[in-house]
C-alpha cells in the first residue's frame, strides 16, 4: 500500500539584541533601513521561536497559528510576502531546475509557531518568529540557500529578523539598491570569536508594549531631527567601531558604544512627535546602578564591566564577559529583587551565536 508523501519541516531561531539599533525605514513595504545595524544572537533555549511549515496539495489557503490562535495571513502583509518569496525560490532554485522536484510551490502551506517567551513585549519576537518561518520554509523546500539569501525574504517579514539567520556577531548592512537586493545579513563573527561574551535579559515587564516597533519607527522618521543627525552622522562611525571592538575583543570599545547607541536610540524615540517613551523608571534605574558600577570599576583601572542595551521596551539586556557575569546577576538581583509586575526575572542567559536549528 502507498501513502501520500508528508512534506513537513521544522526549524527554530534564537533572538537577537541589537547594540547599533535599527530604528526607521526607507522603504517601507521592502523593509529597507535607514541606517545599517548590528546585533548578538542569543544562543540559548529561553528565547526562541520554533516553527512547523507543511505543504499539502489538499490545503485550500495559506494558514498560520502563532502560540495556537490562528493569525490571519492578509493581502499585502508581511506574512503573505515572506510565504510568497520562499515559494518563488523554491520554483526558480529546485522545481525549475530538477523536473523531477515536487512542485511544491504550488501548494498551500500550513504553518504553527511558538515562541517560549512573550510576543511584542520588545523581546524581539519579530526577529525570532520571521527568522524561523523563513528558516522551516527553507528546509521544507530543500533551498540551496545561504542564509545571507534567507535574511533577505526573512527581512521583508521583520528588519530585525534578517539578523537571526546568523549566529554570533552579525551586522544588517543598510546596502543602496531600490530593489533591496543588497540590504542583507552578514556575519561579523562567530560567536567562537569571542565564547567570553555574555548577555543577561531583566524582564522589567513582559507585557505588549503600546507602540509597536513598526509604527513607532515610521513615526519617527517623519518627525525626528535628531534621526536625521544619526543616520548620517553617528551610526556610519559605530558601525565600523563595534566591528573593530568585536575583531579586536575590545570590552571597553564594546561596552561605550553599546551603551551609547541604546541612549540615543531612545533619545530619537523622545525626539518623535508625539514623543515615544519605552523605559520605565525600573530601566533608568538598572541604567544608574551600571553607570556607578563601571565607574568603581574604572576608578580602580579595571576597565568596563557592563554595557546595558533597551530595545523598544523596558527590558534591559546587559553585555558581560564571562568572568564578571556572575556578579553582575547578583549585583542586580540585590537591588531589583524579584517582584511581579516590577521586576519579575532576570535570567542569567548564556548569548553568543546560534546556528539557526533546522530538523525535517
Ligand atoms: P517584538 O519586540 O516582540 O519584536 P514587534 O512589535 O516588533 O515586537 O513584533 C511583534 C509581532 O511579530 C507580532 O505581533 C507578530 O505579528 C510577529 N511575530 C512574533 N512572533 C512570531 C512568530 N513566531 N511567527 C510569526 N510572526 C511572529
Ligand atoms: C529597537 O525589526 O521589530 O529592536 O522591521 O517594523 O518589524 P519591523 O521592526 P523591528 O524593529 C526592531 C527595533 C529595535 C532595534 C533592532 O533590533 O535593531
Ligand atoms: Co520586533
Amino acid at each position: 500500500m502507498s501513502s501520500a508523501p508528508i512534506y513537513e519541516a521544522t526549524a527554530s531561531a534564537p533572538v537577537n539584541i541589537a547594540v547599533i539599533k535599527y530604528w526607521g525605514k526607507r522603504d517601507t513595504k521592502l523593509i529597507l533601513p535607514t541606517n545599517s545595524s548590528l546585533s548578538v544572537t542569543l544562543d540559548q533555549d529561553h528565547l526562541r521561536s520554533t516553527t512547523t511549515s507543511r505543504a499539502d496539495p489538499s490545503f485550500e489557503a495559506d494558514r498560520l497559528w502563532l502560540n495556537g490562535k490562528e493569525d490571519q495571513i492578509t493581502a499585502g502583509s508581511r506574512l503573505e510576502t515572506c510565504i510568497k518569496e520562499m515559494k518563488r525560490l523554491r520554483k526558480e532554485t529546485v522545481e525549475d531546475v530538477d523536473a523531477s522536484a515536487p512542485k511544491l510551490s504550488t501548494y498551500k502551506v500550513h504553518i504553527a509557531s511558538y515562541n517560549n517567551f512573550p510576543t511584542a513585549a520588545g523581546l524581539a519576537s519579530s526577529a525570532s518568529g520571521f527568522a524561523a518561518l523563513v528558516a522551516s520554509l527553507a528546509h521544507l523546500y530543500a533551498l540551496p540557500a545561504s542564509p545571507s539569501t534567507l535574511s533577505l525574504i526573512a527581512r521583508q517579514g521583520s528588519g530585525s529578523a534578517c539578523r537571526s539567520l546568523f549566529g554570533g556577531f552579525v551586522a544588517w548592512q543598510m546596502g543602496s539598491d531600490p530593489s533591496g537586493s543588497d540590504s542583507l545579513a552578514v556575519e561579523v563573527a562567530p560567536q567562537s570569536h569571542w565564547p567570553q561574551m555574555h548577555a543577561l535579559i531583566c524582564v522589567v515587564n513582559d507585557a505588549k508594549k503600546g507602540t509597536s516597533s513598526t509604527s513607532g519607527m515610521q513615526r519617527t522618521v517623519e518627525t525626528s531631527p535628531l534621526l536625521q543627525h544619526r543616520i548620517a552622522h553617528v551610526v556610519p562611525a559605530r558601525m565600523a567601531d563595534i566591528s573593530t571592538a568585536i575583531l579586536a575583543r575590545d570590552f571597553d570599545a564594546f561596552a561605550r558604544i553599546t551603551m551609547a547607541d541604546s541612549n540615543q536610540f531612545h533619545a530619537v524615540a523622545l525626539d518623535t512627535e508625539p514623543p515615544i517613551f519605552y523605559m520605565n523608571d525600573v530601566s533608568r534605574a538598572i541604567i544608574a546602578l551600571v553607570v556607578e558600577y563601571n565607574r568603581i570599576s574604572l576608578a580602580q583601572g579595571k576597565g568596563y564591566k557592563a554595557a546595558y542595551t533597551y530595545d523598544a521596551g523596558p527590558n534591559a539586556v546587559i553585555y558581560a564577559l564571562e568572568e564578571n557575569v556572575r556578579e553582575v546577576a547578583q549585583l542586580i538581583l540585590s537591588y531589583f529583587p524579584q517582584t511581579p509586575g516590577e521586576f519579575k526575572d532576570v535570567l542569567g542567559i548564556f548569548s553568543g551565536a546560534a546556528d539557526v536549528n533546522a530538523e525535517a
